[in-house]
């Protein structure tokens, strides 16, 4: 008996080879049968291919969580395929990808540029939660988990960063997570945060150069660069019975580095 068995995942933006695609392997692992959704098809395909080669189940499914009837659709098909939906994990979002090198100071951001970042982070993440809810709300139970970032919480304000409108949007997804909670709780369903700490993806390797990855590393507690394994953990126990009395809440993995 896996740790999972018999529960049904949607973890949206899990088709790059980033966090969504490590919180999606795991959870398969766990025997958890998964949706992996994301805005690029044929990676989201490759993702639930390669889970499906390791012998777990999984479907992947092209949506923009941005556009309210692709993700109905998209939980009709895997409510159609699974018969429900028990967890959801709002990963997908827009860091840095289709944004201009360099980043962008605040003074200089163009207002499509921000509003695309609250677009897809925050009220992608919304749309996805409200159209999996009634479902979850007809078993009296769900586990919904947005990723937020340690940036939302504390961070470092010497670093010229450049991502106002990054870190406004995922301190959004903290709001959006109490507001669910408390609305959600009375049917049984949980909506907690996770924030990240800086952690060695592709899409962060593309933006965040070896000098300043290394600089995080020595500022945090844990003096050593984060990899999406790190993270992994404390997102299963929020998936997990474990944390059945928890919601609202915001864990923070960042090796020690945001002071909050
Ligand atoms: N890597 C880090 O350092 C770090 C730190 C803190 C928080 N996070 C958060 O973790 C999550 C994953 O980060 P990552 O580094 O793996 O990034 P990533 O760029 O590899 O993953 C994001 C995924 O979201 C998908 N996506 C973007 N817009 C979409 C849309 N409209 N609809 C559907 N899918 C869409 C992308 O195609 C991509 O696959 C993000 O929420 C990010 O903000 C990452």
């Amino acid at each position: 008996m896996k740790r999972f068995d018999g529960q049904t995942a949607i973890v949206t933006g899990a088709g790059s080879g980033g966090l969504g695609a490590a919180y999606a392997d795991a959870l398969a692992a766990g025997g958890v049968q998964v949706v992996v959704a994301d805005i690029r098809g044929p990676e989201a395909g490759a993702a639930a291919d390669r889970i499906e080669a390791a012998g777990g189940e999984a479907m992947g499914i092209e949506v923009d969580i941005t556009d309210e009837g692709a993700v109905h659709a998209m939980v009709d098909r895997a409510v159609n395929r699974f018969g429900k939906v028990d967890i959801l994990i709002n990963n997908a979002a827009v860091m840095f990808r289709f944004l201009d090198k360099p980043r962008t100071p605040f003074w200089e951001m163009p207002v499509a540029e921000f509003e695309l970042v609250q677009r897809v982070n925050v009220t992608g993440s919304w749309l996805c939660a409200k159209a999996v809810f009634p479902h979850m709300r007809r078993q009296g139970s769900g586990k919904i988990i947005n990723i937020s970032s340690n940036m939302a919480l504390g961070t470092d304000l010497a670093w010229p960063a450049r991502m106002a409108a990054y870190t406004t949007s995922k301190a959004g997804v903290i709001g959006l997570t109490r507001a669910l909670a408390g609305e959600a709780g009375p049917h049984g369903v949980t909506v907690n945060a996770v924030a990240p700490g800086v952690t060695n993806t592709e899409t962060v390797g593309e933006h965040i150069d070896a000098e300043r990855m290394e600089a995080v590393a020595q500022s945090q507690a844990l003096r050593r660069q984060a990899w999406p394994k790190d993270i992994v953990g404390t997102v299963l126990f929020l998936c997990s019975s474990d944390s059945d009395f928890m919601t609202g809440q915001v864990l923070c993995v960042d090796g020690g580095f945001a002071a909050h």
